[in-house]
């Protein structure tokens, strides 16, 4: 039997039955296990079976359900997991402490990004009815739900507090020092109130509104930009998560493989939720018929190509080289203090898969 097409927000906010909790050090995260021992996402207990209907439905009316190609944000992770790997072995974890706060500094941002979207009436900008979709769900909890797996909620911590943990295991509790939190590559967006704070360079407003339709309502542009780029940091984010799963899963390098690697396919689990929501809603609109300001329309698939190809050069472009740099600066800053800096700087460069990621 298929799952029905429409929901209440707290359904779609519902936890499944867990038969039980993950905990470490007292830290409850969200998420939990079912009586087999599978591992079920928060908020999951309508929201998978949902997104799951409503991307069956595009198909069955045999249209696309993506918008985004997975491979085309295609790009390996550096220090790639050789070179990580050598560096933990080498004790020099500092530099790798900082590219898993890093992790998870980011995926805080993810909620407040969303909690940035303004609430659009779908209504208002779109012909065809929305409450049987995904789309039409967008601010019925699908959006919060996201946010949440995030940043987490009052009593159980989400994906920020997760890598931290992930972290802290793996590297043994390393010194977190504050100054890990500064002159970061990727600036919080309005609204964070956390610790972190960026670089000058990473501050750059504006690049999401470049080149938007002046026939189209803005917000509903914001809404399709703002949807096209979490999901294109989301694509990113899996080459991080094999990346981690690797390095941390490894047993000569890392102190708690178990736990690395459980929590790393945990994060994956809940990340694809978001990868599938988001598709489905930009495929769904893609086939839907916008309103001009002007009393004519056009077609939803403009929105999100237009969209698509300024997300794809905003996050593969710049911002990436920024995070890149950023990475291989505190490779480079780690190893000038370490007592065989010399020699592991040459082999560190040696295992660069291109001259461009090697620090001399
Ligand atoms: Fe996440
Ligand atoms: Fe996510």
């Amino acid at each position: 039997m298929n799952a029905p097409l429409r929901y209440t927000r707290e359904e779609l906010m519902s936890d499944p039955p867990y038969a039980e909790r993950i905990e470490r050090n007292g830290v409850r995260f969200h998420g939990g296990y079912d009586t087999d021992g599978t591992y079920l996402p928060p908020r999951s207990l309508h929201r998978a079976a949902a997104i799951d209907a409503w991307t069956r439905q595009l198909e069955a009316a045999g249209h696309p359900t993506s918008v985004v190609d997975t491979d085309a944000v295609k790009r390996s992770f550096v220090p790639n997991a050789t070179q990580a790997k050598m560096l933990l072995s080498n004790d020099a974890t500092g530099a790798m402490t900082r590219i898993l706060t890093l992790v998870g500094v980011v995926e805080g941002f993810g909620n407040d990004g969303i909690k940035l979207i303004p609430v659009v009436d779908l209504a208002e900008h779109i012909v065809e009815p929305t409450d049987d979709t995904c789309l039409g769900h967008l601010f019925n909890g699908l959006l919060e739900a996201h946010g949440n797996d995030e940043a987490g909620t009052d009593g159980e911590v989400g994906h920020d507090q997760m890598w931290f943990a992930v972290r802290d295991a793996a590297l043994a509790d390393p010194p977190v020092t504050l100054d890990m939190f500064q002159e970061l590559p990727i600036a919080p967006p309005p609204g964070y109130s956390g610790p972190a704070s960026p670089a000058a360079e990473a501050i750059s407003v504006g690049s999401m509104i470049g080149g938007m339709r002046d026939d189209v309502s803005p917000e509903l542009q914001l809404l399709v930009r703002a949807m096209v780029q979490i999901l294109v940091i989301e694509l990113l984010a899996y080459h991080t998560f094999a990346w981690a799963s690797d390095v941390l899963g490894d047993p000569s390098c890392s102190h708690d493989t178990a736990f690395a690697r459980t929590t790393i396919d945990h994060i994956r689990a809940d990340e694809d939720l978001h990868v599938g929501y988001l598709q489905c809603a930009l495929a769904e609109l893609a086939t839907m018929t916008v309103r001009r300001t002007d009393g004519g329309t056009v077609r939803g698939a403009d929105l999100v190509v237009a969209a698509s190809r300024a997300a794809l050069e905003n996050q593969t472009g710049d911002r990436f080289d920024r995070v890149l740099a950023y990475r291989l600066a505190q490779v480079r800053t780690e190893l000038e203090d370490h007592p065989d800096g010399a020699r592991l700087t040459a082999e560190f460069d040696a295992l660069a898969d291109s001259p461009a990621e090697a620090l001399a």
